[in-house]
């Protein structure tokens, strides 16, 4: 009986076995106590149908129960528990909070190889469920990886739309180009860091800086900051607004589910499988 192992099983067994035995010899006693005793001492005037009650003095004892239970009642309320609140779960976020920090600055400046690791180990656990181990989005249940991220994943937003990531400005529409060389040209030229595609740079400020800005960097966070696209500053963004997107919702990763480096982790992580 491994159960009897703990020190806290025993005494609970010990106090259950010892309030049984002390409550039968209590009851026996007064049990017999009743059908034997002959009533003795003064009994006050008052009778409520023909009960009287003795006139005895407050039991020393109960009485200095009493007050020192009131005195216990005002400690309690100012100096113990809830005023001076010492709580569990205020102990707990504290702990949780100190070892956040150092979790932080254990990884400070982690290297490549160590981010790529932690990502890896984020993935599998946070992020694979739905995207699946390999990233490839499980037929179609969440975001591909070998594409998003990547000149093809731009290409896919411009031509079935985006949404769900909860910008200011909302959804942005499908097919807003359907010449197939237009969509190639601004995709790379996003790619490329807002650069070097003078054709991209063209369609870019006719159909898409309307809402990303001329620079791309989403008009003070009225919509996606494309200069950030395919990077892990992206995929942190998204990580902390979640999405409710075409394909289902993915909830935000915040409030301790993951934390600013644990994101930068996955995110470098997730674009490494569109390269
Ligand atoms: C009507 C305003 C609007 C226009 C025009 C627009 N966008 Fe967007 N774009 C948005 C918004 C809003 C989002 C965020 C949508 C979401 O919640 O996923 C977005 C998201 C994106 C994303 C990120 C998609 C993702 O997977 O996270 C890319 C890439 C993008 N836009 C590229 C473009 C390009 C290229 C053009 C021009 C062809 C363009 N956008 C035109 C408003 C717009
Ligand atoms: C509960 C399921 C679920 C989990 C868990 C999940 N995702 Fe997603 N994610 C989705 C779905 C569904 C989409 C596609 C939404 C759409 O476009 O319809 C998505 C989309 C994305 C996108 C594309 C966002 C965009 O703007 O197009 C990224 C990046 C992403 N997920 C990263 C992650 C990472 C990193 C993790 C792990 C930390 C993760 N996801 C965990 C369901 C999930």
């Amino acid at each position: 009986m491994n159960w009897l192992d703990d020190d806290v099983n025993q005494l609970s067994l010990l106090g259950a076995v010892l309030i049984i035995l002390i409550s039968t010899v209590v009851v026996r006693k007064y049990i017999k106590q009743m059908k034997t005793d002959k009533s003795t001492g003064e009994l006050i005037d008052k009778s409520w149908d023909g009960i009287r009650e003795y006139n005895n003095e407050l039991p020393i004892g109960w009485a200095v129960s009493f007050l020192v239970l009131i005195a216990w009642a005002f400690w309690y309320f100012f100096i113990g528990y809830p005023v001076n609140s010492f709580s569990q779960i205020g102990q707990w976020n504290e702990e949780v909070s100190q070892k956040n920090a150092q979790f932080a600055k254990k990884w400070e400046n982690p290297d490549k190889e160590t981010l790529m690791g932690m990502g890896e180990g984020i993935f599998l656990v946070q992020c694979a469920p739905c995207h699946g181990i390999t990233g490839d989005g499980i037929d179609g249940k969440a975001t591909d990886f070998s594409q998003w991220g990547t000149v093809a994943g731009i290409e896919n937003s411009i031509i079935n739309g985006s949404k769900g990531l909860q910008y200011p400005l909302g959804d942005m529409p499908g097919g807003l180009l359907q010449d197939k060389a237009e969509i190639k040209a601004v995709s790379k030229y996003i790619m490329n860091g807002l650069k070097n595609e003078p054709k991209g740079k063209e369609v870019y400020e006719m159909m898409c800086a309307s809402c990303h800005g001329m620079d791309g960097k989403g008009m003070d966070g009225l919509s996606p900051n494309l200069a950030t696209y395919g990077t892990s500053v992206f995929v942190k963004d998204v990580l902390s607004r979640g999405k409710k997107g075409h394909l289902g919702d993915m909830p935000k990763f915040e409030d301790g589910r993951l934390s600013d480096i644990q994101k930068e982790a996955v995110g470098h992580y997730i674009l490494s499988l569109g390269e």
